[in-house]
């Protein structure tokens, strides 16, 4: 079962207009949030960039945080498996083409559940290999616009490559990766670019950056400099997808020793050790409802 514009209908049955904007210009804005167990990681964090992705891009959001909740939840248990990732999007609607804005069009929303799929155990204990790119995407990276024509051939000069993901500068420094946000380790200190227009606010860089604080673990935001990254002892990519996952090759050479660094280790048992907790936390709160 998949949702469309307040129904659940299975997927062969839903419809949209070929004069929906999202078709037409990209026109849209989505979120991918990772459920547990059935239990959903960090809802409100990815409803809260929901909105402000549809206030940036001017598109009313058309329900309240409770609606959202709902729908999402009974998406969640209409499937026959346990991890998910829920895909939601929003579109401007339908309308005549025209650049411009139309005056009464209806939101289109979409959601859609498919099984979780996370960097399976030998590609965690190994690392995956990375290739770089110049970040040639337009300026509002932080919008998590439909429009994913940039990151699509980004992505794809890493999947020719037989790699996980493509590392991205502008101006020579670091941005993020074509699907996810980036960390570097140098010399102990765990460092990542400051959110700004240019990067994605990442609710998994978020979960990163508290489990390090709350572990006394130094990081720091500031430019990362493409020399920085080269040389880094260590480099991570963080998505929803892919949770933490160490890059150990970067254009062919080695990041560091090769393989996943102490840092990255320390940081991904964390990790799962705080998602353990919300699933349990979850699963009370669901008993006691
Ligand atoms: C360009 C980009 N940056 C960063 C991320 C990571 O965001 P999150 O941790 O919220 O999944 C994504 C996720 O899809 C992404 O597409």
């Amino acid at each position: 079962m998949v949702f469309l514009n307040g129904k659940f209908v299975p997927i062969d049955e839903a419809r949209v207009s070929v004069l929906d904007r999202g078709f037409i210009f990209g026109d849209g804005v989505y979120e991918l949030v990772p459920v547990y167990s059935r239990v959903p990681f960090r809802l409100d964090e990815h409803l809260a960039r929901l909105a402000r992705s549809l206030a940036e891009a001017r598109i009313r959001n058309p329900h309240s945080r409770a609606q959202w909740r709902k729908f999402i939840y009974q998406l969640l248990d209409a499937q026959p498996f346990d991890d998910q990732g829920v895909y939601f999007q929003v579109t401007r609607g339908v309308a005549q083409r025209d650049h411009a804005f139309p005056k009464n069009a209806e939101p289109t929303v979409f959601m859609m559940s498919n099984p979780l799929v996370n960097p399976p155990p030998p590609q965690v204990e190994a690392g995956a290999a990375a290739v770089s790119a110049q970040d040639n995407r337009w300026l509002r990276c932080d919008i998590k616009s439909i429009s994913l024509i940039g990151n699509v051939l980004l992505r794809q000069l890493s999947a020719e490559a037989d790699a996980a993901e493509t590392i991205l500068f502008r101006d020579g420094r670091l941005t993020e990766a074509s699907a996810s946000n980036v960390f570097i380790v140098a010399r102990g200190l765990i460092l990542s670019p400051p959110k700004s227009s240019l990067i994605l606010p990442g609710i998994t860089y978020d979960v990163v950056v508290e489990l390090a604080r709350a572990n006394h673990m130094p990081l720091e935001f500031r430019d990362v400099t493409e020399a920085e990254v080269r040389a880094a002892d260590e480099i991570w990519v963080t998505s929803s997808s892919k949770e933490v996952l160490a890059i150990v090759s970067l254009d062919g050479r080695k990041v560091g020793e090769g393989r996943p660094g102490p840092v990255f280790r320390r940081m991904y048992a964390l990790y799962q050790e705080f998602k353990r907790k919300v699933m349990r936390a979850g699963k009370r709160e669901a008993l006691s409802a």
